[in-house]
């Protein structure tokens, strides 16, 4: 393994990935193995269940634990398996705050899922302190963050969220699947926790859904990795293995997915098609400077409202001919969406009910050109 003070691309391809000691391969193999065998009872060499640990899903954890500054990092199943182990770290009676435009399915889980079992919980609007401060109760554990928000992209000042956490005997967990590490480094900027969905950008090639933990510190680390084993909701080394692939050319691919998203906003700001745009990048955008400050890039998401309301919105999105119509999003192909009745069905009769105008854009790696030019006949058509 190589060393922390390497830089963020040396890391990506070699941290947690030395050549393999058995055969010298430079690519970390596909160990399928469940089992592993012992010399005597408890004698091993660091594997015994793959369910417990296996050697793929460690090289992966390793490597996106070094890329987002945590002290240790654990793989899950999905997305949504890595939030339910964070929300299992909270005791009895435990109230959290959540964003009031989290994804639908971190709301579905606390709501549905946790809300039943006892958790109490308030949908607040992070950007603004006295909103938090309103939703605070004394027995409020966990603040949690999304920042840029799915679908609606608003930006959270995750070190004053941080702090205004830690100072209130909380911790502070923030779901980076949109910034990536490569554009924002949340626990370099306080969080004690840090979740995704490697299924997006770090996985990058919409082949593989999984999920990620990281945490700030070593108590931490214990908690959360003594549940991974005893919930078991972890991943398979071949779909760890993607994940890992798909790290190595992270840099690269975020690079382009910012570029190509400008060229859109660019665009999409002067059509008469289009209400209005979200984009961190654009100085109109309301977290823009929070935004610039603690990320290195506005990221390959965009959404906007379609002038017409919803019928229009609805032909937008079944006009493109290179976007995609589909759920998901981070991938080498672009791909559109309508929240409302997609990705974010699951609010609808919720406060975080989403604009039926609203349209979202997971920027994808063609020719800008292209993709420009295919929305803007999309637009022009309605
Ligand atoms: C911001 C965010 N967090 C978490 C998830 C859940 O991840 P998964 O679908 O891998 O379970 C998603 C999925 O879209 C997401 O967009």
């Amino acid at each position: 393994m190589r060393g922390e003070e390497d830089g963020f691309e040396t890391r990506a391809i070699h941290a947690g990935q030395s050549p393999d000691e058995a055969t010298g391969a430079v690519v970390t193999p596909i160990y399928t193995a469940s089992t592993f065998a012992q010399e005597e009872v408890g004698v091993h060499r660091g594997y015994e269940y793959s369910r417990t640990g296996n050697p793929t899903r460690t090289a992966l954890e390793r490597c996106l634990a070094s890329l987002e500054g945590a002290a240790a990092g654990f793989a899950f199943a999905s997305g949504m398996a890595a939030e339910d182990a964070v929300l299992r770290l909270l005791p009895a009676g435990s109230h959290v705050v959540i964003p009031d435009d989290a994804y639908g399915g971190t709301y579905r889980l606390v709501s549905q899922v946790f809300g039943p079992a006892g958790l109490q919980f308030t949908a607040a609007d992070l950007t603004d302190r006295a909103a938090i401060e309103e939703a605070w109760r004394p027995e409020t554990r966990l603040l949690w963050v999304e920042s840029p928000t799915n679908p609606v992209l608003s930006i959270v000042d995750i070190a004053a969220a941080a702090r205004f956490a830690r100072e209130r005997g909380a911790r502070c967990v923030v779901d980076n699947t949109f910034a990536t590490p490569y554009l924002q480094r949340p626990i370099e900027l306080g969080a004690d926790i840090v979740v995704h969905s490697t299924t997006k950008y770090l996985g990058g090639h919409s082949d593989v859904v999984g999920g990620f933990v990281g945490v700030a510190d070593v108590g931490l680390a214990a908690h959360i990795g003594y549940l991974q084993n005893a919930v078991g909701a972890v991943p398979g080394p071949f779909d760890c293995y993607l994940v890992l692939r798909g790290l190595k050319t992270l840099a690269l691919r975020m690079e382009r997915h910012c570029t190509n998203a400008a060229a859109i906003v660019e665009m999409l700001e002067r059509h008469p098609a289009v209400g209005h745009v979200r984009y961190p990048g654009s100085p109109t955008h309301p977290g823009h400077e929070v935004a610039a400050r603690q990320m290195s890039g506005f990221g390959g998401m965009v959404s906007f409202t379609a002038a017409g309301g919803e019928d229009a919105a609805l032909r937008i999105v079944a006009s493109t001919r290179l976007f995609t119509l589909a759920e998901s999003l981070g991938a080498v192909e672009s791909l559109i969406e309508h929240p409302a009745r997609m990705t974010h069905a699951s609010v609808a009769d919720s406060k975080l009910a989403v604009d039926p105008s609203l349209i979202r854009l997971s920027v994808g790696l063609e020719t800008a050109a292209d993709l420009v030019a295919d929305l803007r006949q999309a637009l022009d058509y309605v």
